[in-house]
């Protein structure tokens, strides 16, 4: 196959410590540009990165016609915004999550795509990897009996208030920048898409930003996701999948590093002690290459990328509603 050839829209921190240096390690995607709004970024940047272009504005680069894909790690309230501009450009976006601030912002995506035909698609990684495949597989084979629950945690401390998370008006807050895996998680293995949800958030009194939200989200037919994230709380996070026979732990859910294995564990819950509990471990694997790959496959039409647009604003309803609950107090539809 002939490789794919990307560009990244801005010099984001993400971008240039993860994804860029995981996708450079695949014959399939050829890693080209970076455009910063300054060129003294791109460039440091692309000398850094070992990119070939570097450009001091994001239209250059969307003008140049041998990028073929790229890759939009900016703040949340631009996702929209240039995930559009770039496909009118005649590129394929792979856009960082939430791919929007509301889920009506996300719409104007599907018309974009339908408008150019090129491929757009919410940057969640986690679905690539081979641990939360195989957790997949193990519930939906019955491995764990009915599925009942799921028990998610997801928190960091950064108080920095130039942080792109402590802005609030450009999409900054722990629901938009952690929440939004809670979600996309849960609805990856229950295979559905929740009705209603509740929610509760602690807003940072200066930054306004939610800082500590908790929220149960129902997904029909007696499961439940209970989620607890926070940006202002010590690093940590944890997955528990629950069924009538057994859970499954996923220790380092979503920022798994690539170069060590990771491991779930399977658990028949025979005694509270672990008497019944399994590990499975996974070879060190990237998991923004795999999903670069999917990507890039789909841009070739030797297979389809597993998660359209569609998928990303089904995310993005759920966060709506446990925004529009933190305000009511109210359950809220999906
Ligand atoms: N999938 C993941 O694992 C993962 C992890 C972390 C973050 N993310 C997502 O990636 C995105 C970027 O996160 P990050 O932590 O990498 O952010 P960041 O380091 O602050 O980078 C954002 C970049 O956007 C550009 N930019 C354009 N307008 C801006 C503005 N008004 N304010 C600030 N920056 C602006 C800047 O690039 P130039 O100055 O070069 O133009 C900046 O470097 C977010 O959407 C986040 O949710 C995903």
């Amino acid at each position: 196959m002939r490789p794919v050839v990307w560009g990244v829209l801005g010099a984001a921190r993400i971008a240039t410590q993860k994804v860029v240096p995981g996708m450079k390690g695949s014959p399939l995607l050829d890693m080209r540009a970076i455009a910063s709004r300054d060129i003294a970024k791109a460039r440091a940047a692309a000398a850094e990165l070992g990119l070939a272009k570097a450009y001091g504005s994001y239209e250059e680069m969307l003008g140049d016609p041998e990028i073929e894909a790229v890759y939009n790690p900016l703040p949340n309230h631009l996702h929209v915004p240039w995930t559009v501009k770039a496909l009118e450009a005649g590129k394929h976006v792979l856009c960082e999550k939430p791919i929007a601030l509301t889920a009506a912002e996300a719409r104007d995506l599907v018309a974009a795509r339908d408008r150019t035909g090129k491929l757009v698609a919410e940057a969640f990684m986690v679905r690539f990897h081979p641990q939360w495949r195989r957790t997949r597989e193990i519930v939906w084979a019955g491995g764990i009996g009915e599925l009942r629950s799921i028990a998610t945690q997801f928190n960091y401390n950064n108080p920095d208030p130039a942080n792109i998370r402590n802005k609030a008006d450009i999409g900054g807050g722990g629901l938009y920048d952690i929440g939004c895996y809670a979600i996309l998680t849960a609805r990856f293995i229950f295979g559905v898409e929740p009705a209603r949800a509740v929610s509760l958030i602690d807003r940072d009194p200066v930054m306004k930003t939610d800082r500590l939200t908790g929220a149960l989200v129902d997904f029909g037919d007696g499961r439940q996701l209970t989620f607890s994230v926070s940006t202002q709380t010590a690093p940590s996070q944890r997955v528990q999948i629950f069924g009538t026979k057994g859970r499954v732990e996923i220790p380092v859910p979503f920022n798994p590093v690539p170069a060590m294995e990771s491991r779930i564990i399977v658990d028949d819950c025979r005694d509270l002690y672990g008497g019944g509990a399994r590990t499975e471990t996974f070879a060190p694997c990237d998991q923004y290459l795999l999903q670069g790959e999917a990507f890039a496959r789909a841009v070739r039409g030797s297979e389809k990328f597993p998660y359209p647009v569609e998928d990303a604003i089904a995310n993005m309803r759920a966060i709506d509603a446990l925004y529009r609950s933190a305000e009511t107090g109210n359950w809220e539809k999906v």
